[in-house]
């Protein structure tokens, strides 16, 4: 395989801010450009990630039994089948990336009964969902956990997004729920957007935040409410779910994020 240490890539960037070591020179200078132009950025990454954390426990808590992360990013801390079999120690995870870095990897770390790296890009829900692997371990009749953390926003069409979701409330079982987290620039200097952009310009995949309702109008057409508190900055979501390791800086805003049951429609 060869990778592409020349150019920034969003989940090397993304694993140095995590504090990962799966990482290049080019990614670090990136990160530490991302970091000049908004100096929270390291914080909100890290409670993107704890939203993730709080959001599946919960979803296993209630009973969902299988998860397909989408965007899965590099194996880091409390994988997602490390924190749902903290609760079902039986429950299934299909990670799915389009990164060959976050594949080789993920196949070497993220494999086991029960557990499966594919490679699927979040705009072909029906390969993915087509894949031996998802086949195997996500039953179509049982809800499945649908994970879409930090992803959505490398994708520009918001048609396209919509689509995306209704495919899934098509042919995951009924009772499914989307967990959802998008970058957000309303709260950032137009210097400060403008910089990250450009960052992201440099890498395979260039990023567009979205304000809150344009990520709400992504949404409503098939997931058309939001579990309580609805779509918030990610360290307000259920902080009550266990201390969040990050505190909260008011306005940070980076990443909005919501859990919401998808609108099942027959397929
Ligand atoms: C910022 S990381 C997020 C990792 C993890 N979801 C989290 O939030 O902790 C974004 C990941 O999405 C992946 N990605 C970007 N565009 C994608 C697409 N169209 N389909 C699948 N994965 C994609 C990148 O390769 C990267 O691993």
């Amino acid at each position: 395989m060869m990778i592409d240490v020349s150019h920034p890539n969003a989940a090397r960037v993304y694993d140095f801010l995590l504090g990962g070591k799966d990482n290049y020179a080019v990614d670090r200078v990136a990160a530490a450009e991302l970091e000049k132009a908004s100096p929270n950025v390291r914080r909100a990454v890290r409670q993107n990630r704890d939203f993730l954390g709080r959001a599946v426990r919960t979803l296993a808590e209630a009973g969902v039994e299988q998860f397909l992360d989408i965007g899965s990013g590099l194996p880091t801390q409390d994988n997602v089948h490390e924190v749902a079999r903290r609760v079902n120690p039986a429950a299934r995870v299909v990670y799915v990336d389009n990164d060959p870095v976050v594949l080789t990897h993920g196949r070497a770390l993220l494999a086991g009964p029960g557990v499966a790296m594919v490679e699927g890009d979040l705009r072909k829900p029906d390969a993915i969902l087509d894949s031996a692997d998802a086949r195997e371990l996500l039953r179509p009749d049982r809800p499945t956990g649908l994970i879409a953390v930090a992803v959505a926003h490398f994708v520009e069409q918001d048609d396209l997004l919509v689509g995306v979701l209704g495919r899934f409330a098509e042919r995951l079982g009924k009772g499914s729920v989307v967990v959802l987290t998008h970058a957000c620039d309303e709260d950032m200097s137009p210097e400060a957007s403008k910089a990250a952009r450009k960052i992201y310009e440099a890498s395979p995949t260039p990023i567009f935040p979205r304000t809150r309702e344009q990520v709400t109008a992504l949404l409503a057409p098939h997931v058309p409410e939001l579990h309580p508190p609805g779509l918030v900055d990610v360290a307000e979501w259920r902080p009550d779910l266990g201390l969040p390791r990050y505190e909260h800086l008011p306005h940070e805003g980076f990443f909005l994020g919501g859990v919401g049951t998808i609108s099942w429609t027959e397929g």
